[in-house]
């Protein structure tokens, strides 16, 4: 076995070595708006569910050089966010939005994407998502000593295109949504054979 102490990488080297072994991760278009009502989105992969009751969801964002990025300020300023599921269709599209742009640029124009109204949020989502939940910022928690801050946000509302539901049980059904994933690198992996596990006595 390799044994590296991460300190000893270098802060760039030991991200790119984490996030290729922290995988498969999932990827949102977080949605959000200026105090000035300007439209913002950008995929974030540092995303994760962490509470069920109530649930709430974690989106870690980092700073650009000293500043914050703009779904930060944002969210700072208008505390009400999207999450837009971002499958293999939209992979291509989802990288667009990525670029680093102006506050000043909607990236749903850029990339071509249309924006569907939230009921409970001011932000929009990608309507071409099969499903986005609008979260209300319950807490801004700075990593210490590191340049990302976690948004905890607690979903309010979920849309879902019905096509992505199982008939049976009301679940999504993974295989119809199929989500992108996000691995090191510029390397992305769609879902591979799903199978069902029943927990020990369940
Ligand atoms: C697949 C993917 C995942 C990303 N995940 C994150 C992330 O979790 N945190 C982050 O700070 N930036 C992440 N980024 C980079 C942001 O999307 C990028 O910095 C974007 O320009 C931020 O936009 P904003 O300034 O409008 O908020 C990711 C980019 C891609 C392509």
């Amino acid at each position: 076995m390799h044994v590296i102490d991460p300190a000893t990488l270098g802060p760039r080297a030991a991200y790119r070595l984490l996030a290729s072994i922290v995988i498969p991760r999932p990827i949102a278009w977080v949605g959000s708006v200026s105090a000035a009502g300007m439209v913002n989105l950008a995929p974030f992969s540092f995303y994760n569910l962490v509470a069920g009751d109530p649930p709430t969801v974690m989106v870690s964002v980092g700073r650009r050089g000293m500043l914050p990025k703009d779904t930060l300020r944002n969210v700072q300023d208008v505390p009400g966010f999207t999450l837009s599921v971002v499958d293999e269709s939209l992979a291509a599209v989802m990288n667009q939005t990525s670029a680093d742009v102006g506050a000043d640029v909607d990236e749903f124009a850029l990339a071509g994407l249309t924006r569907a109204p939230s009921r409970l949020v001011a932000a929009p989502f990608v309507a071409e998502a099969a499903i986005a939940l609008e979260a209300r910022v319950v807490q801004l928690v700075p990593v210490p000593d590191a340049s990302y801050t976690m948004v905890l946000g607690r979903i309010v509302q979920i849309h879902l295109r019905p096509g992505v539901m199982r008939a049976d049980d009301g679940l999504v059904d993974a295989a119809r949504l199929r989500p992108l994933a996000r691995l090191g690198g510029d390397d992305y992996a769609g879902l591979g054979a799903v199978f069902t596990l029943r927990r020990p006595g369940g």
